[in-house]
């Protein structure tokens, strides 16, 4: 079995987890301080997003110095001092790598803008077409063109995201060979994981062509020639050491694609992130949009990627929550009402499964979206140009607001909630984002003092540590057409574990399928007293429940 199958890893967004010299940021000094915490908890390995010299105009995601940490969040000696003393506690540390795009910002850029042709082929620019408009039609996937003026030159530079993000042009090997002298810079430095940002978009064709109505993403996304760049890097920089795990963020791939990223023969990555169980609240493919979740859709994704996935010998990462989504509590639950079950159920629905589970931080205390009311508590730029057109096109102030509310990037970006003195404990200063309003009913102290949730994630990473049945048993899907409840077996050496998950507010029967019969199964883990495997079943709101079948 593969070293990463029984470890479950911890998404940390430095920027709001613990802010130690009261200016307002989160800083590896607050992270260092509380390494303890996450050791209580029980993971292994801590994601962070970018820490890296960048002027944060999409918070790290655009990088201005690959190899030197952000004054914002602290220095390399402070860094240092963290690898070491996480690995005390035998938890390592993954790093972010944005190696689509730099800032324009970067020397690299800077250096092309001033007319340096060795690096203007570092980037991907285009002239105009012959009648005068841009290279080609496509989008930022941030609004807008993505193309911009490239200095005072007759060019344009490709952004796919941020209008100061400028996609790098990986066709060019010298390109190649800097980002893997960044990537192994970090491995010295005794960085043991990698989260690689886009990586299914950096594979560009030579020659750019119009998107005519199909879907644009298929123009740039998992070409072929991405696979070969993914191998290169492994061998080029992580493949070199043992022990690595590797994330690839893979934007609207596909089980075929997935696969290929991960199986392990291929020697590309250790698993992926796919993202199309979180568009089933967008409609018809828009995320500004306010329209309830589509369960029987969300089913048939989940399954059909853990069904693929396994079938090819894939691996998943699983996730509910991450910087760039809404907290899931919010989005698929009731967190007023049945705060722990809810919060429980989403969690246990997804570490059973076939993967590698990620928490995000306050995940494992409950936290919910924070209840903003005006545009100007949020900071997000993807958040602001959303709002920007929909007022452009006519939404309502109001309505355009309520969608926001539900669907911002910042929803999952406010400061951890440490305890209920003023700005959750997370900073003396101004948080750079506002605390969410219920952080004194939901906060670290109050959850560890007298909390349900923390102690069911710290059960479930602990199951998984365990239960060869969880780390690296087969799935199937079951009660697939059923409209209330995700349910799903596990399948080791004899071992079979059932687990059924209710994603509604009320009670609810059902019947299980003729094959389950087992009358002696023991109950594994619930987020409910007083249930036992019958024929006819009744889940309660959100119950969650794993039975071990004899
Ligand atoms: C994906 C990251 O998760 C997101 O936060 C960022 O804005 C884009 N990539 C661009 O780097």
């Amino acid at each position: 079995m593969e070293h990463f199958k029984n470890k479950v890893i911890y998404q940390l967004y430095p920027k709001s987890f613990k802010d130690s010299d009261g200016d307002g940021i989160g800083d590896l000094k607050g992270i260092i301080e509380k390494l303890p915490y996450l050791h209580q908890l029980g993971i292994e390995m801590i994601w962070m997003n970018p820490i890296f010299v960048s002027p944060q105009k999409d918070n790290g995601y655009d990088i201005t110095d690959y190899c030197s940490i952000d004054p914002l969040f602290g220095t390399m000696e402070e860094l240092e001092e963290l690898i070491q003393k996480a690995k005390q506690l035998n938890i390592e540390l993954m790093f972010d790598m944005v190696l689509n795009h730099t800032s324009i910002t970067h020397e690299w850029f800077q250096k092309a803008l001033k007319g340096d042709k060795k690096y203007q082929d570092y980037y991907i620019l285009r002239p105009a077409k012959e009648d005068g408009s841009l290279p080609t039609n496509w989008q930022s996937k941030f609004g807008g063109d993505a193309w911009e003026p490239f200095g005072d030159t007759e060019n344009y530079y490709l952004h796919l995201y941020d209008v100061s993000q400028a996609d790098l042009n990986w066709r060019n090997p010298d390109v190649r060979q800097e980002l893997y002298k960044v990537v192994n810079f970090w491995l010295e430095k005794g960085i043991t994981g990698f989260r690689f940002d886009v990586l299914n978009v950096i594979g560009k064709e030579e020659v750019l062509v119009d998107s005519l109505g199909e879907n644009e993403k298929s123009l740039y996304t998992d070409t072929p020639i991405v696979h070969e760049y993914v191998k290169e890097l492994n061998q080029e920089s992580f493949g070199k050491k043992e022990g690595m795990i590797t994330v690839g963020e893979m934007s609207s791939t596909t089980v075929e694609n997935g696969i290929l990223y991960s199986n392990p023969d291929r020697k590309e990555l250790s698993m992926i992130f796919s993202f199309h169980h979180l568009k089933v609240d967008y409609d018809e493919g828009e995320k500004w949009s306010d329209i309830p979740f589509d369960f029987l859709e969300l089913k048939q994704i989940l399954n059909e990627w853990q069904t693929g996935m396994s079938d090819g010998n894939g691996w998943n990462a699983l996730f509910w929550n991450n910087h760039d989504q809404p907290r899931a509590n919010s989005r698929f639950g009731d967190p007023i009402k049945y705060p722990y079950e809810t919060a429980t159920m989403l969690a246990q629905s997804i570490h059973l499964l076939r993967g590698t589970p990620y928490i995000y931080q306050g995940e494992e205390i409950g936290m919910t979206n924070p209840d903003y009311s005006e545009i100007d508590e949020y900071v997000d730029i993807e958040t602001h140009n959303a709002y920007k057109s929909m007022r452009l096109n006519g939404v309502p102030h109001e309505k355009a607001m309520k969608i926001i509310k539900e669907k911002s990037r910042d929803n999952s970006r406010t400061p951890m909630q440490w305890d209920g003195s003023s700005h959750a404990g997370f900073t003396t200063g101004t948080p750079w984002l506002n605390v969410a309003g219920n952080y004194q009913e939901i906060n670290v102290e109050k959850e560890l003092s007298d909390g349900k949730v923390f102690p069911y994630y710290q059960k479930l990473i602990k199951l998984r540590k365990k239960m060869p049945v969880i780390s690296d048993g087969d799935y199937q899907g079951i009660l697939l057409d059923d409209p209330e409840v995700f349910a799903y077996i596990r399948e080791k050496d004899n071992q079979k574990l059932l687990v059924l998950n209710h994603f509604y507010g009320t009670e609810y029967s059902f019947q299980l399928p003729k094959e389950i019969n087992d009358i002696d199964a023991e109950h594994l883990i619930g987020n409910y007293p007083d249930i036992k495997l019958e024929k006819e079943m009744k889940l309660r709101p959100y119950e969650t429940v794993a039975f071990l079948l004899k």
